[in-house]
């Protein structure tokens, strides 16, 4: 079912009248899913798809990554968010946000503030696999802000990212966390390709990057002193034991996680420090692997301005403006604001 249009006289009173959430499917629903899962499992190296890693433990885990000490990407994004949000509202002048891959939603209300200021707030989007945080956010939100209609949905973005609700509104689609390090190059480019292609010519697309810097901050980032990250990463294991039936045995496995500077990522891997042999029974699969063979768990990639207008331009959007912190400060993070680029126009601007 696709959410309907907001309706021209949104409805106050009943915080629960201006919500719906749409279940479009879950981790491990159906068969191409798992055809996935095996495929990847059995590549060279072994990986596991990044969207298991976000079940509810996982999803509170992450927000916990947020607020380590030497994870800064959560709050040097929200610092940009705040001294820019006016100025990205003032000059999109949307009404609806649709946000991909909102988790706990925890920077959203500060475009949220801001559309409400500028007294455009109509309609908020959020989309996840994780329907936990789906139902939580769509739920403080419309109690937060008295008119806002909320149609939460939730799915995997790269497999059935809908086509986006809330036609005929001024719509941000944002995409936060730098969450599109975690495509492959190609992938990347592709997944923006649908995105723009689904756009209309009124509609913005803001998209926070992670920026290039020294390996060692980065390594701290992924390699905390609390060892919440290598938590975080050894679940995806108990998400593949409990939705899959494998028997992954957690203790058997390192968190590893490394900058690789060719590539510019962070690679996230799980290395079994003895050889195990894994059966998965939902998969009618056993899986070997021998001491010191990893499992790809994530890549997060690196960016910088020229990156990223690159990427935009493989994609058919065309880059607006770069937000980043104080130069002097040495940007950490970025926010970059696109627009479909013109499809009619033959010969270019
Ligand atoms: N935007 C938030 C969360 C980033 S973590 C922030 O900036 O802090 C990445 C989020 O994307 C998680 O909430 C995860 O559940 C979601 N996610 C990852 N892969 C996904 C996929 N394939 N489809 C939909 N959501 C996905
Ligand atoms: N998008 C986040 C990032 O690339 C996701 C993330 C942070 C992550 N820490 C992680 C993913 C640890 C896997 C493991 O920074």
């Amino acid at each position: 079912m696709t959410p309907e249009r907001p309706h021209s006289t949104p409805r106050t009173g009943d915080p629960s009248s201006r919500l719906s959430i749409d279940v479009r499917r879950e981790p491990g629903d159906d068969h191409s899913e798992r055809d996935e899962l095996r495929a990847a499992l059995l590549g060279d190296p072994p990986r596991i798809p990044s969207k298991y890693f976000y079940d509810h433990t996982g999803s509170v885990l992450f927000e916990e990554i947020t607020r380590l000490p030497e994870y800064y990407p959560t709050r040097a994004e929200r610092g940009l968010l705040e001294a820019r949000a006016a100025e990205i509202v003032e000059t999109t002048r949307a009404t609806t946000l649709v946000e991909l891959g909102a988790g706990a939603a925890t920077k959203t209300p500060i475009l949220l503030d801001a559309m409400e200021a500028a007294g455009r707030l109509r309609c908020y989007v959020p989309v996840d696999v994780a329907q936990s945080m789906v139902r939580h956010v769509a739920e403080e939100l419309t109690g937060r802000y008295p008119r806002l209609e909320v149609f939460g949905i939730v799915g995997d973005f790269v497999e059935h990212l809908p086509e986006l609700p809330a036609e005929g509104e001024r719509r941000l689609v944002a995409f936060l966390g730098s969450t599109i390090g975690n495509f492959g190059p190609e992938e990347r480019v592709e997944f923006l390709s649908h995105i723009a292609e689904q756009m209309g010519p009124e509609d913005r697309f803001l998209l926070g990057v992670d920026l290039v810097k020294p390996a060692e901050v980065l390594h701290a980032a992924y390699n905390d002193e609390a060892g919440i990250t290598a938590e975080f990463n050894r679940n995806i294991l108990g998400v593949m034991n409990r939705v899959f039936r494998a028997d992954f045995e957690l203790d058997a496995f390192e968190h590893r996680a490394v900058f690789e500077p060719v590539e510019r990522r962070i690679e996230m891997w799980l290395v079994p420090r003895s050889d195990q042999r894994v059966t998965i029974e939902e998969l009618d699969l056993v899986l070997e692997l021998p001491a010191g063979r990893g499992i790809l768990t994530e890549i997060s990639s690196k960016f910088d301005r020229a990156s990223v207008a690159a990427m935009f331009e493989g994609a058919g959007l065309t880059l607006d403006a770069w937000y980043e912190e104080d130069p002097a400060l040495v940007g950490r993070f970025a926010l970059a604001l696109g627009r479909r680029r013109d499809r009619i126009s033959p010969s270019g601007e």
